[in-house]
């Protein structure tokens, strides 16, 4: 069933300026695997909007394969491509090689596991000039970026221990051969941390 992500419909302005800037746009082809779609809000609308893209969506719940199923059927786009299940944490489901990596929202609700699975994953299928594109919310060496940002981690935690904000001390400290070459404030004290190659 076709469902649509309210803060994906938010975000996806903001964050679509920022990939017209990050992708390679001016090549022929960019190939893009999308980690944690969900709803598949976000698939979609930069298929639309990025006439060389070619969109590989992924997660790891039935529901949300369903809604990303739900959204290519849709368009009739083969730019889009048929959603896939990957687990970041199982190295055998990861595929392909691709330009740039997109995953919004995934790693603070999601064990620490999660994060350590997706820094892994992403080293073995970016091309090597390709990017690891990170959103969401952040703390920065123990720092919360908004007060909003602390309460929201603490609501993470008291609803599973093993979720919560990441601080990117800790990304770093797990990466390797990936290192962070920019971090851009997004709106809503989020953040696109952008990897590459180390
Ligand atoms: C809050 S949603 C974000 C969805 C979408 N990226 C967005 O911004 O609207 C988190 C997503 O992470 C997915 N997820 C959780 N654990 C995962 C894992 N181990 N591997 C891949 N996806 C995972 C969930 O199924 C869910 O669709």
């Amino acid at each position: 069933m076709k469902r649509e992500a309210p803060a994906a419909l938010r975000n996806r302005a903001p964050l679509l300026e920022q990939l017209r800037r990050l992708l390679p746009l001016d090549r022929p082809r960019c190939d893009v695997l999308e980690i944690a779609s969900g709803t598949g809000t976000h698939a979609a609308h930069f298929v639309d909007a990025l006439p060389t893209v070619h969109w590989q969506p992924t997660d790891v719940s039935p529901e949300a394969l369903s809604s990303v199923e739900a959204h290519r059927a849709e368009r009739e786009d083969a730019r889009l491509a048929p959603v896939r299940r990957l687990d970041v944490c199982q190295s055998d489901d990861w595929f392909g090689d691709y330009d740039a990596i997109f995953c919004a929202n995934m790693i603070h609700i999601a064990p620490w596991a999660a994060a350590e699975g997706l820094l892994r994953g992403a080293r073995e299928v970016l091309r090597p000039d390709g990017r690891l594109l990170l959103y969401g919310p952040f703390r920065f060496s123990g720092a919360y970026t908004a007060e909003s940002n602390a309460a929201f981690d603490a609501s993470l935690r008291g609803r599973d221990p093993a979720w919560g904000v990441r601080d990117v001390d800790d990304l770093k400290a797990a990466a390797e051969g990936l290192s962070i070459s920019e971090t851009i404030e997004m709106p809503a004290n989020n953040h696109l941390l952008v990897w590459s190659r180390a």
